[in-house]
């Protein structure tokens, strides 16, 4: 397969590097709006260069990656979609709801395959804890507690365009209670801190922050994040039921430290980043979206998908904006 990728930065270049490696992977060529940084990402693989993204579209894909920052992801899957390429496409789908939506028609209406880029889908972890939920045997699922918590903060520059920190970092969150129980939020509640470096007061945003969500069958959801998680990068999932209780990310890289007696537990080491977290989960995604470009299995995360984890963090937003509960139904839909 001829595969695009636009985006050669963080998430990109990494990106590349699988993608070089997967099977059915015949050409990759990788552009960027810093054509030296697209340079540096091919030289280091067996990739080409084009030279600009419009030249990519042209390049007879059989597939496109969007790793861009996420101004470009609406416009490039705009272009792929309209050039019948299936994208794969970084969350979020565009940085705001409004284009979110417009996004989802389109592709609705075009019927060419996007999957959207929430790797913890394909999480063994994650993809247990759905099995668990799914089969019973947990009985009736009543409480789910998940955490996002970065060990360092981003740089200040990156924070204005974030989207603050449930659009950039609890989304995740807000995508696995939807992917592992199956149901939908209806209201939230959220509060938030800013502790730490006077930059996230500064771009009107918190370091640190929760939500209650509810869910349509009365189910509670925890949800914590922080940029400060100093002990490792920390990324978590309880699901509580009436028969079982499951974990997700409780190994012995969990960045906590038991201060009780004759516990072994966790030996370590701890995750740095997400990148290390979830490096497993990355590279079975983009294999998954090989299947999808083949035409041999639908999206296995939508646009649809990526807006109704959107609309929860929207509403987590003005939750804590204006701190007072927010019902989905206030938030505007397709
Ligand atoms: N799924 C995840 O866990 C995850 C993790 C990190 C980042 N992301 C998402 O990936 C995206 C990229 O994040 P990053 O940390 O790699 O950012 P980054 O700033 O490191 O890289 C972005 C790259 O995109 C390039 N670029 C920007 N606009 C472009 C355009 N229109 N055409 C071509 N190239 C363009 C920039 O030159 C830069 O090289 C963001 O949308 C982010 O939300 C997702």
């Amino acid at each position: 397969m001829r595969i695009g990728l636009a985006g050669a930065g963080r998430i990109g270049a990494f990106h590349a590097r699988t993608l070089a490696g997967l099977d059915g992977v015949e050409h990759l060529v990788v552009a960027d709006a810093d054509a030296a940084r697209a340079t540096a990402v091919a030289d280091s693989l067996p990739a080409a260069t084009a030279t600009s993204v419009d030249q990519l579209l042209d390049a007879d894909l059989d597939a496109l990656v969007v790793a861009t920052s996420t101004p470009g992801h609406a416009p490039l899957v705009r272009a792929a979609v309209a050039a019948g390429v299936p994208a794969f496409v970084e969350k979020p789908v565009a940085a705001t709801l409004e284009e979110t939506v417009d996004v989802v028609r389109l592709v609705e209406a075009a019927e060419v395959p996007v999957h959207v880029g929430f790797q913890r889908r394909f999480d063994t972890g994650y993809r247990r804890a759905r099995e668990a939920v799914a089969s019973g045997e947990l009985g009736f699922v009543h409480l789910l507690r998940a955490t996002t918590s970065d060990r360092r903060p981003p740089h200040a520059d990156y924070l204005p365009t974030s989207g603050g920190i449930f659009r950039d970092c609890a989304v995740h969150d807000a995508d696995v209670v939807r992917f592992v129980t199956g149901r939908e939020v209806v209201r939230v509640q959220a509060v938030g801190g800013a502790k730490g470096e006077p930059f996230f007061a500064a771009a009107g945003d918190v370091a640190t922050a929760a939500a209650l969500l509810t869910l349509d069958d009365g189910t509670v959801a925890v949800l914590t994040t922080t940029r400060h998680s100093g002990q490792g990068h920390d990324v978590r999932l309880e699901v509580v039921g009436s028969e079982g209780s499951v974990a997700v990310g409780l190994d012995h890289s969990l960045a906590l430290r038991s201060v009780e007696d004759d516990v072994d537990f966790p030996r370590g080491p701890v995750h740095d980043a997400f990148m290390d977290r979830f490096e497993p989960a990355y590279r079975t995604e983009l294999a998954a979206f090989l299947d999808v470009a083949r035409g041999a299995t639908p999206s296995p995360c939508t646009v649809r998908d990526a807006l109704e984890a959107f609309r929860v963090v929207e509403a987590c937003t003005i939750a804590l904006t204006e701190g007072r509960p927010v019902a989905l139904s206030e938030i505007p839909t397709t």
